[in-house]
């Protein structure tokens, strides 16, 4: 019999509804299930009708923790769905299909699986299984993005064989993995709870004339990553964004345009602020005065002065309570790491996160980083090559580690 190692404690005893849909990997959610129970975790089965046409449901009634429900009008229990939901830690779809990921982003019930996604307050982890050609269809990349930015978590699939002997990306997530990946949520499940933080997201334009600004290739999804992945650990989020994504029902957006603006706004929420994180990349000059009218090509080639911007960072740092932590970014394109470090002193922060924004896979406008943390104890950890969602959670470790709330601190 195996014994829950460390990295799964976080399950013991923790109540989980496991989502079966139809696919063909759905043999492999027995797995899963049976990974769980061994982990100490309570395991209630839920199976679709289609994911019965792959796998029965007395299997999973045999190997988890009380007898799989396949029904919204079994009758024994009236209203299945809300008993589930309400008594839930966590709830796992594995395999997640794109039609139960499509009725998920679209509050559609209509079984009991989707109904119970509906009727619940838990976190939810998403491992979805498809063709490539679905699983990169521009109606389910969006609605991953929709349920992400919700705050629901997804283990991507992997790349490998798939049904009918095609290859390519689309394979259920390796049950092991899932696995993790539920003991990672439930052990960041409202961690954040009593927080104030503050994030800063996309970059600045800086006016040249009504029409043209200076601006840069941020993309605010490493802002709006940290700021969603904050409120669905249980934080009061800010954000402060020249972009508009999709954000968490609990995140606050502060639109903004300038670096003057953002300044503004980010400073005067940073007041009450328990953490603030600069995600954004600020123009470090302007111009120094903006055409109040359309600069035409007729008048030649215009000479534009350009002047300083708050470094609102530094800003920051210099008003740093010693109860707040800051999180700066330092966007490189050599020597990262040398760089990072001096602005962590320089500016002050507690979290330096340098990243290499010139290589394709990390930095400006792509879904993945590589990234170096250093704080201000000389600590230095890399990830590697991770998602911004991936990233974003490590940042927050960092600030529920340094920072818990104290009892009646904001009241
Ligand atoms: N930053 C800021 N205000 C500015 C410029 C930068 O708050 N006017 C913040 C960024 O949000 C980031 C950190 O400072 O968290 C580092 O930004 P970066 O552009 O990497 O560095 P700079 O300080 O601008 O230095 P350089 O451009 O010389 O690399």
């Amino acid at each position: 019999m195996s014994t829950p190692d460390d990295t799964l404690a976080a399950l013991r005893g923790r109540r989980v509804v496991l989502c079966v849909t139809g696919g063909i990997s759905a043999y492999k959610a027995v797995e899963v299930c049976r990974r769980l129970v061994d982990a100490g975790a309570h395991v209630a089965p839920v199976l679709t009708d289609d994911a019965q046409r792959f796998v029965g449901a007395v299997t999973f009634s045999a190997l988890a923790s009380e007898p799989a429900r396949t029904s919204l009008f079994d009758a024994a229990e009236p209203i299945p769905h809300t008993r589930l939901g309400q008594q839930a830690d966590l709830i796992v779809v594995a395999p997640a299909t794109a039609k139960v990921i499509g009725k998920y982003a679209h509050g559609i019930s209509d079984d009991l699986v989707s109904a119970t996604l509906l009727a619940t307050r838990a976190p939810v982890l998403v491992a979805p299984a498809m063709h490539t050609e679905m699983w990169e269809h521009p109606a389910v990349v969006d609605n991953l993005a929709t349920l992400r930015a919700r705050g629901v978590h997804v283990i991507d699939p992997e790349e490998g064989r798939l049904a009918g002997g095609d290859i390519g990306a689309g394979r259920l997530a390796a049950p092991e993995r899932i696995v993790e990946a539920a003991a990672r949520v439930v052990a960041r499940d409202g961690d954040l709870t009593g927080l104030r933080v503050v994030v800063t997201a996309g970059g600045t334009r800086e006016p040249i004339d009504p029409v043209r600004y200076i601006g840069n290739r941020s993309s605010g999804k490493m802002g709006f990553a940290i700021a969603n992945a904050a409120a669905a650990r249980g934080a009061d989020v800010v954000v402060v964004a020249t972009v508009r994504r999709p954000a968490h029902p609990r995140v606050r957006v502060e639109p903004v345009d300038t670096a003057e603006q953002m300044a503004a706004a980010t400073l005067a929420a940073a007041a009450t602020a328990d953490a603030v994180v600069m995600a954004a990349a600020v123009a470090d000059f302007r111009p120094k005065a903006a055409a109040d009218t359309k600069i035409k090509k007729a008048d030649g080639v215009p000479e534009i002065v350009l002047e300083p911007t708050p470094d609102i960072l530094a800003l920051l740092g210099e008003r740093k309570r010693a109860d707040q932590y800051l999180v700066g970014f330092a966007a490189e394109t050599d020597d990262v790491r040398a760089n990072a470090a001096s602005k962590l002193s320089a500016k002050r922060v507690d979290l330096m996160v340098g990243n290499d924004v010139r290589s394709g896979d990390s930095g400006f406008e792509v879904d993945t980083n590589r990234a170096v943390l250093l704080d201000a104890h000389g600590g230095v950890d890399e990830p590697g090559l991770v998602t911004k969602v991936a990233l974003a959670d490590l940042i927050l470790d960092r600030v529920r580690d340094a920072r818990r709330p104290h009892e009646g601190a904001h009241a």
